[in-house]
């Protein structure tokens, strides 16, 4: 099928399905989320021209896996989006089972993105291809064909280029799997894009894959990865699968000990940054969990499922990194709904809000929906919800880094951001409450804030 044929049948599926996707319950008033079908990693992310762009991996024709497309949306302040259609149809012999993963740079004015060709070959065996595509408008896009083969020494598990350029060379890291079953991340470096080199294993160990890797500079060089296979310990690794980064250095190394996971919550994979014209650094994520109890979303039946989590913007506090809500979300506030300073706080809570607690003095104790608590004690936060396959109730939680001072979230119908100590600790995660419930209960000696926040504008046209 041509890719021109197979764009405008996931086009006509948004025609086919978009109002009862608008119409769904669950779905989110100010979070990126399809149009239709299934949104997962965040792909190409990139302030080009004054505009950013964003991309993700988009199954329009169900709400399940399969050979995925490129979705293309654009912003001018990171709130509103709209929502250009697909920009890569898994069309060609290197990516007929889907156009994967991948990032996107400005090379001499020209928009390029790279991604991983997923093929299954008629044997049913995986190959993968790291493919090229250029724009001149960030509307058209050329697909240029392979750029990088699989290497020896790997599976075919080797996909998600992440490409950027330090000095006068291009460099590109990929989520890989030795062929000792081993998960790691792999480099190359270029002159031009074109030619592509491979430099050998930046790091590797944990687990058997890497997926999505990342690498940028804050006060240390800093690899970011989602690797597969990791043994529930304690508090940490809870998830089906984590996302977490190593802060070391290009040229001596990264010590899979200093791995840490980015977010504690049950939702959160596979996220890709990017450093703005102003300088910041910007993560997105998925907020979803592949094999992590998709299945049981209740979104299914109105044709969409998952969403991404709210643009942030990282620091590094010691051998930490703090993400922080970026500041233009506070443009999100339509009217604030509470303000008060009680021991405990029993009132309505908009599907839609942002809840700031300030100035804590001991204990906090949050209840919202009575669907999902959070209880900050001793230094601990600990997270509960029924759990995704109806079978009683799950938890997350994690040590806190310092005393406890604030905790900000972000609801929005059917998931929940929570921020504590300004985005030492976060946390990301769906939640499916009843449908008219607005209970919120906050006990603590602290001072509350809430605001009802309005729709993004765009993300549902074509
Ligand atoms: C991570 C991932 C990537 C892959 C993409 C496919 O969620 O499995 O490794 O490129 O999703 O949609």
């Amino acid at each position: 099928m041509t890719e021109t044929v197979m764009k405008n049948e996931a086009t006509e599926e948004i025609a086919r399905w978009g109002n009862t996707v608008k119409q769904a319950p669950y779905y989110p008033a100010y979070h990126i989320a399809p149009p239709v079908g299934l949104l997962n990693d965040p792909n190409g992310f990139i302030h080009w021209n004054g505009t950013y762009h964003l991309f993700y991996q988009w199954m329009p024709f169900h709400t399940g896996h399969g050979a995925k497309f490129w979705a293309h949306l654009t912003s001018g302040n990171l709130v509103d989006w709209e929502f250009h259609g697909p920009a890569l149809a898994p069309d060609r012999w290197y990516d007929r089972s889907g156009c994967y993963s991948g990032s996107a740079v400005e090379k001499d004015g020209e928009l390029i993105l790279f991604y991983t060709g997923n093929v299954k070959n008629g044997e049913g065996e995986r190959e993968s291809y790291q493919c090229k595509v250029r724009s001149p408008d960030g509307v058209t896009f050329e697909k240029l064909g392979v750029s990088i083969e699989l290497p020896k020494g790997f599976t075919p598990h080797f996909r998600d280029p992440k490409v950027w350029k330090t000095g006068h060379s291009w460099y590109m890291v990929i989520g890989a799997q030795t062929e000792d079953k081993e998960g790691c991340v792999v480099l190359y470096d270029s002159p031009d894009l074109e030619s592509w080199q491979y430099k050998g294993i930046l790091a590797s160990g944990l687990g058997y894959m890497w997926e999505c890797p990342d690498f940028f500079r804050l006060e240390g060089d800093v690899l970011l990865f989602s690797p597969q296979g990791l043994e529930e310990q304690g508090m940490d690794y809870r998830n089906m699968y984590q996302s977490g980064y190593i802060i070391g250095d290009f040229e001596d190394g990264f010590r899979t000990e200093d791995f840490r996971e980015l977010d504690h919550g049950f939702e959160f994979y596979a996220p890709q940054t990017m450093e703005d014209d102003a300088g910041r650094r910007i993560i997105i994520g998925w907020m979803g969990m592949p094999d992590g109890g998709e299945e049981y979303f209740p979104t299914h039946d109105y044709h969409w499922i998952h969403q991404m989590t709210l643009p942030r913007e990282l620091s590094q506090k010691g051998d930490t990194i703090v993400q922080k809500p970026l500041v233009e979300m506070e443009e999100l506030r339509m009217r604030k709904v509470v303000e008060e300073s009680q021991e405990k706080w029993e009132g309505k809570i908009p599907a839609s809000s942002e809840i700031l607690l300030q100035d804590i003095d001991g204990d906090v104790d949050i209840e919202l929906f009575r669907y999902i608590s959070l209880r900050c004690s001793k230094g601990k936060a600990i997270l509960t919800r029924p759990a995704m396959d109806g079978s009683g109730e799950e938890w997350r939680a994690t040590v806190l880094d310092s005393p406890l001072t604030e905790i900000r979230l972000f609801v929005d119908h059917s998931s929940i951001e929570i921020f504590i100590n300004g985005g030492e600790t976060v946390f990301s995660s769906r939640i499916f409450p009843e449908k008219e419930e607005t209970s919120g209960i906050i006990n603590g000696d602290l001072s509350l804030t809430v605001w009802e926040l309005r729709r993004q504008t765009g993300g549902k046209t074509v």
